[in-house]
């Protein structure tokens, strides 16, 4: 029988029933998940009036901060883990309410039919390992933004083995998914974190 420990680490892709929330907890509480969403969006340049798209918004930290820069505009997340939608939508309920936050049940692709080109901006804090053809996944998250539109990927290795270098190797996958997806302007970045850093690959959906 897997410990405890490593049956909450199996959460972390798709959070569900009491140990999956008990793995949305650890997400919005631990410091430097708190730290590396909290930069992520920092990464973003976010204007006011911005429509901002999260996927995997988890617990919901950046859909938050994100909510707090875009005031006159929109942000929807899209996560397939309903217990992540609840905890998101505890932690950002006068923005649901007053209709500037939209948390949607599903993946990227259930957005297509109801959002053409809307987003000025789009996110994903450490999701990018979940997701077994990332390329397809980015080309549909390219379809739901605008012209000009920015992409901001971040991964911080996690686990007892995670190291920077893993870290490095995450950040050129992401760089080669982008440039695959059509991306450009792609760069990276780091935020010194602990156990291990975290790494942003930013790219452009070219107009
Ligand atoms: C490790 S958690 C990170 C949550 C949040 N971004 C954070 O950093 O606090 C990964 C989240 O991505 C979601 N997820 C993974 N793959 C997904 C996909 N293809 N479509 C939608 N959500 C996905 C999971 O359900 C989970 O909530």
């Amino acid at each position: 029988m897997p410990s405890l420990k490593s049956q909450l680490y199996q959460q972390f892709g798709n959070p569900t029933g009491p140990l999956g929330a008990l793995a949305g907890l650890v997400m919005a509480n631990r410091d430097s998940n708190r730290r590396r969403n909290a930069w992520t969006v920092r990464q973003l340049d976010i204007q006011p009036d911005d429509r901002v798209l999260e996927v995997g918004f988890g617990p919901g930290l950046a859909i938050r901060d994100a909510a707090a820069m875009a005031r006159d505009g929109r942000v929807v997340g899209i996560d397939r883990s309903a217990t992540m939608q609840r905890q998101a939508h505890r932690r950002n309920r006068d923005a649901v309410a007053d209709g500037r936050v939209e948390l949607r049940l599903g993946e990227p692709g259930d957005l297509l039919g109801d959002y053409g080109r809307t987003f000025q901006k789009a996110l994903a804090v450490n999701v990018f390992p979940f997701w077994t053809d990332s390329i397809a996944v980015l080309r549909q998250i390219g379809q739901l933004l605008s012209p000009g539109a920015r992409i901001a990927l971040t991964v911080q290795p996690r686990g007892s083995a995670a190291t920077n270098d893993q870290a490095r190797v995450v950040a050129a996958r992401m760089v080669d998914a982008l440039h695959a997806a059509g991306f450009a302007e792609v760069e990276t970045r780091t935020l010194p974190l602990q156990p291990v850093n975290a790494v942003c690959a930013l790219g452009t959906l070219p107009r």
